[in-house]
């Protein structure tokens, strides 16, 4: 018989960073878990059940998250194994570089068909299964960058932004069902976030903004690679799936950017710009004129 403290949870984008550690955690604990990944699922498998003992379960499925048909075979496949659906993780995303001038239409729907309506669509599968078991957990994995625009992120921030929005109003929709939403705003953790981050298509071609972004991005890099593995974020993941009454959001990461989300909620908004634009290395009117020599 099933304990309460099993669960069936689905993770997105299990295969690396963030959702693996989830996906790894959440075994350990004793759930049974199914990851999603768009790479060959036996090979993920075979390569993230290392971490694993044979009595765990884990089992990755193939899923592009922009794909509504395979999102949902993905979660009849659950519940045809398992008769029920616990948790829903949405951890599936990438990152953009690239000033909002150089932002294309086409680089910000391809952010926004993965990192928003990508965790709509799942969650718009497993919903009506929660509804009708009357229990449920969705967590929408945002970010620091859901709470603040960060220069040369403009596209991701405002992904991340609207999964926010998104994310509170279905919380409320959903809690007479006995269903409940959660964000988690990580801080940076080193993951394959940074390698696989995309730089927008006119950001190659135009100069104007190339130094200033540079440099910005520079600092990003840095903090993401010296980073912490994503273990805590996975961890808070458990943690919130034994609670009965989450929050509607967790910060997790560094004591700095936990720090500066708290800031931002008190300091007046352009102390709190001048306090980000120092701490990205952007001055006055420099990049201008290093763009100019
Ligand atoms: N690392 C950080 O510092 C940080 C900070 C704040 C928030 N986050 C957020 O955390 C989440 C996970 O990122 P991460 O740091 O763990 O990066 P990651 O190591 O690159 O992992 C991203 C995962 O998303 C999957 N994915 C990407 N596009 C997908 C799509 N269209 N359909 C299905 N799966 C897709 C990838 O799987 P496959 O390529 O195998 O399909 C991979 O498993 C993202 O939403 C990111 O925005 C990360």
């Amino acid at each position: 018989m099933r304990k309460p403290s099993e669960c069936v949870v689905l993770v997105t984008g299990a295969s690396s960073g963030i959702g693996r550690a989830c996906a790894v955690e959440l075994s350990r604990r004793g759930h049974t878990v199914y990851g999603t990944t768009r790479r060959q699922p036996l090979a993920i498998q075979a390569e993230v059940g290392r971490d694993l003992d044979p009595s765990h379960r884990l089992q990755f499925l193939q899923v592009d998250v922009t794909d509504c048909h395979a999102v949902q075979d993905a979660v009849d496949h659950v519940l045809s194994e398992t008769g029920r659906i616990d948790a829903l993780i949405n951890c599936a995303g990438f990152g953009s570089a690239g000033a909002v001038e150089d932002t294309s239409d086409a680089d910000l729907r391809a952010l926004l068909d993965t990192n928003l309506v990508g965790t709509l669509r799942c969650c718009r599968a497993v919903l009506p299964r929660m509804r009708l078991q009357h229990s449920g957990t969705i967590i929408n994995i945002s970010s620091i960058a859901g709470r603040m625009g960060i220069p040369f992120q403009g596209g991701y921030s405002a992904s991340k932004y609207a999964l926010e929005g998104l994310s509170e109003a279905l919380r409320m929709e959903v809690h007479p069902f006995g269903v409940k939403v959660v964000l988690i705003e990580p801080g940076d953790f080193r993951t394959e976030f940074t390698e696989r981050r995309q730089i927008t298509s006119l950001a190659k071609a135009n100069e104007t903004y190339a130094a200033q972004m540079r440099k910005t991005l520079s600092v990003m890099e840095a903090e993401e690679l010296g980073g912490a593995t994503p273990e805590p974020v996975a961890r808070l993941v458990g943690r919130i799936l034994d609670t009965n009454s989450p929050r509607v959001r967790y910060v997790v990461g560094p004591f700095s950017e936990r720090i500066a989300a708290g800031l931002k909620r008190v300091l007046p908004s352009k102390w709190f710009e001048r306090i980000l634009m120092m701490y990205y290395r952007i001055g006055g009117n420099e990049s201008g004129r290093e763009n100019k020599t």
